[in-house]
């Protein structure tokens, strides 16, 4: 996407810092941008998973370490832009508050409960005089995500829309509830990453129940709709759900009250706020 600066291959010293342009056997510094999210990580903290080759046509047309991930902006379509920084940090935010912000990422199949134990830590944490906010994700698609379905690519997209929402919630020092079904392992990675890059805690809470019990529970009547074929692409039915490999907490909602299930989420949030 972009050459940084261009160095000096044999004494590793900036050869020239308005040289835009690197030639064949040159070393820079540069920004590499990937059509796919890639998992890689800074070549000083994991050597193994921070250096990359380039391959062209079974070539080996470069390589080089990795910096610094970023995970970039979408489309990139917005140029000559420059981030603008406020007098008020998120640390002024927070003591005023007496707690930090936090994206809560609640995810579960449609039926486990997310909306639900939403509303009900919301209530208590509110209570408990905390700046907390709801984001769910039937609601959302009423508005500023009325625009997507439920194909992977429309999930992805409103997962990432959700995580930007939510980390500037976060940042303006709310304790923000999010209740998506989000069924890919990769976009909660993204959502997570989002956080992690305005250094918001991110807290993925797996809502936990068999599709059976979901299935019966069925309070908007859609898996039996889905099982008849009306709706098409519907999570669990004909659309995957990819469970949590290390979620933050486990919510059993099959065995497990409302209010109990509400008190053990409580907890590990304000935990995690706490100063
Ligand atoms: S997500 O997969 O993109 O995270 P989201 O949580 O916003 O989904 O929306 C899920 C809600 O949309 C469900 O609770 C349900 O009410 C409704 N819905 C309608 N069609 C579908 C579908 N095909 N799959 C899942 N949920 C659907």
């Amino acid at each position: 996407a972009a050459i940084d600066r261009v160095i000096d291959a044999s004494t590793l010293s900036v050869s020239d810092t308005e040289q835009t342009h690197a030639a064949r056997d040159d070393v820079a510094e540069l920004v590499l941008e990937t059509d796919v999210p890639l998992a890689l990580d800074p070549h000083e903290a994991v050597a193994l998973t921070g250096r990359f080759v380039l391959v062209d046509n079974r070539i080996t047309a470069g390589g080089g370490i990795v910096l610094e991930p970023v995970v970039a902006r979408p489309s990139g379509k917005s140029d000559n832009i420059t981030q603008s920084q406020g007098q008020v940090t998120s640390g002024d935010r927070a003591r005023r508050n007496r707690h930090r912000g936090a994206v809560v990422w609640l995810t579960g199949l449609s039926g486990a409960g997310k909306s639900t134990i939403a509303h009900s830590v919301e209530r208590v944490l509110f209570e408990r005089g905390h700046q907390v906010t709801v984001l769910d994700g039937d609601n959302l698609r009423f508005g500023l995500n009325g625009d997507l379905g439920f194909s992977p690519g429309d999930r992805e997209e409103n997962i990432r829309r959700v995580a930007e929402v939510a980390r500037l919630f976060a940042d303006s020092g709310q304790i923000v509830v999010t209740a998506l079904i989000s069924p890919y392992r990769e976009s909660r990675a993204r959502a997570r990453a989002i956080a992690a890059a305005a250094e918001v805690p991110f807290i993925e809470v797996f809502v936990k129940a068999p599709l059976e019990t979901c299935e019966a529970r069925d309070p908007k009547q859609l898996y039996q709709r889905a099982r008849a074929g009306e709706i098409k692409d519907f999570t669990g039915i004909d659309a995957p759900y990819e469970e949590p490999e290390q979620p933050e907490v486990v919510l059993d909602t099959a065995s497990r009250t409302l209010g109990q299930v509400t008190s053990l989420l409580a907890e590990a949030v304000l935990t995690r706020v706490r100063l």
